[in-house]
């Protein structure tokens, strides 16, 4: 049997994109037997150089680009990698039929890149929240076609959004509210906060295990949360932009200005609230959460009380909860599990580029 080749060009290649690099040699027995595909890389991009190979690489040569990224290499400096700033005329040498643009970066400069993807009519999968986040023109421009897929933009490999979509949405179903605890970073906030542990070290020990944003104001603003949540709304065809999103910040809003260790540096300063706040939760048998809520054409995400039977409280330290109630699901779908982590995210990034495969 031949087998279809689909070429692979990525941006990005930090956790999740070495992860996917690895998940995609380690499979391709796997997807060649049981799929009838080839996933080739021709190209791979870190934040300032690309290197591209229209043959596709080995998988020797991918091993050694993502080793070389593990100890912090630049692609730029290897051999045949080139400075890349993000221009698309570099997509005029890939000349092959089927073609998926994977973004595992965390920015928003490869968006020129995805939009030229969708002219060209080529598949796009995105972990990156950053693009559909952006303006609702930019959200409906490259979600308009189905060969976008963008499952991990919420809660990692969890089926959040193929639920919302696919078995909701475009079965008819109405939904009525979205509820969910999504932020991977405020759900260990709340729940080591019930553990009488201090906000600051909260903090301080998730950024340095990497479960927070590189700035972990995204993630402490709500901006992430509220991010995931309008992604969710956009999906239910609420016209909203990032500003109309009420995203409840867990710090002062002049903290904004302060450098990322400047920051850091503050946070002891809310030790004390945050201790308050879950002690007086916990005496009137309630749990604190960071929850998103969409319903009736408005987004929200914010810190909240929720009583012990709640819908969202049954996740443990590690896990995204989403709570879909609608026309059909009333009590509501629950989608529950591990929502973060590179692995995880990379598994989630692979099977939407294996559904676009089988529709190419
Ligand atoms: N980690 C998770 O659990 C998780 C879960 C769901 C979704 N996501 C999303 O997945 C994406 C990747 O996450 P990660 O944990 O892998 O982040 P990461 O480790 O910070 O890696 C980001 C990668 O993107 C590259 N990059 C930055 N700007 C770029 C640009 N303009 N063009 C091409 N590449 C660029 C970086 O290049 P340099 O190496 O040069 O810095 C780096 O290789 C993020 O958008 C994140 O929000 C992550």
């Amino acid at each position: 049997m031949s087998l279809k080749r689909i070429s692979l060009i990525q941006l990005g290649l930090g956790g999740v994109g070495r992860a996917l690099v690895q998940q995609v040699i380690e499979n391709r027995e796997r997807h060649a037997r049981q799929l009838g595909v080839r996933l080739n890389y021709v190209a791979l991009s870190d934040s300032d150089g690309l290197i591209l190979k229209k043959s596709g690489f080995s998988d020797q040569e991918l091993a050694i680009y993502t080793d070389s990224k593990t100890s912090k290499g630049r692609l730029r400096e290897m051999r045949n990698g080139q400075v890349w700033n993000g221009d698309i005329q570099l997509l005029n040498q890939i000349k092959s039929k089927n073609v998926i643009v994977i973004d595992v970066s965390a920015s928003d400069q490869p968006i020129p890149v995805l939009q030229e993807a969708r002219r060209r009519d080529w598949g796009i999968v995105l972990a990156n929240k950053l693009p559909l986040a952006g303006s609702l023109k930019l959200f409906q421009e490259l979600t308009e076609s189905r060969l976008t897929r963008f499952e991990t933009t919420v809660a990692a490999a969890l089926p959040v959004i193929s639920t919302l979509q696919l078995y909701l949405l475009d079965t008819g179903d109405n939904i009525k509210s979205i509820r969910g605890c999504v932020s991977g970073t405020l759900n260990i906030v709340c729940q080591r906060l019930e553990k009488s542990e201090k906000f600051s070290e909260i903090i301080r020990d998730a950024k340095a295990h990497g479960h927070t944003e590189p700035d972990p104001r995204e993630d402490v603003g709500g901006r992430d949360a509220a991010r995931k949540a309008l992604i969710l709304a956009r999906l239910l065809g609420y016209p909203l932009e990032f500003k109309d999103v009420v995203a409840e910040s867990l710090y002062p809003k002049e903290w904004d200005a302060l450098s990322i260790d400047e920051f850091m540096q503050k946070l002891p300063e809310l030790d004390s609230r945050y201790a308050k706040l879950s002690q007086e939760t916990q005496s009137q048998n309630l749990r604190l959460r960071y929850v998103i809520e969409v319903a009736d054409g408005r987004c929200k995400a914010s810190l909240q009380r929720l009583a012990a039977h709640d819908d969202l409280i049954r996740a443990s330290l590690a896990d995204s909860v989403l709570a879909f109630e609608s026309e059909r699901y009333s009590p509501p779908l629950i989608v529950r599990g591990r929502g973060s982590g590179p692995r995880l995210t990379a598994s989630g990034v692979l099977s939407d580029i294996l559904l676009l495969a089988q529709m190419m």
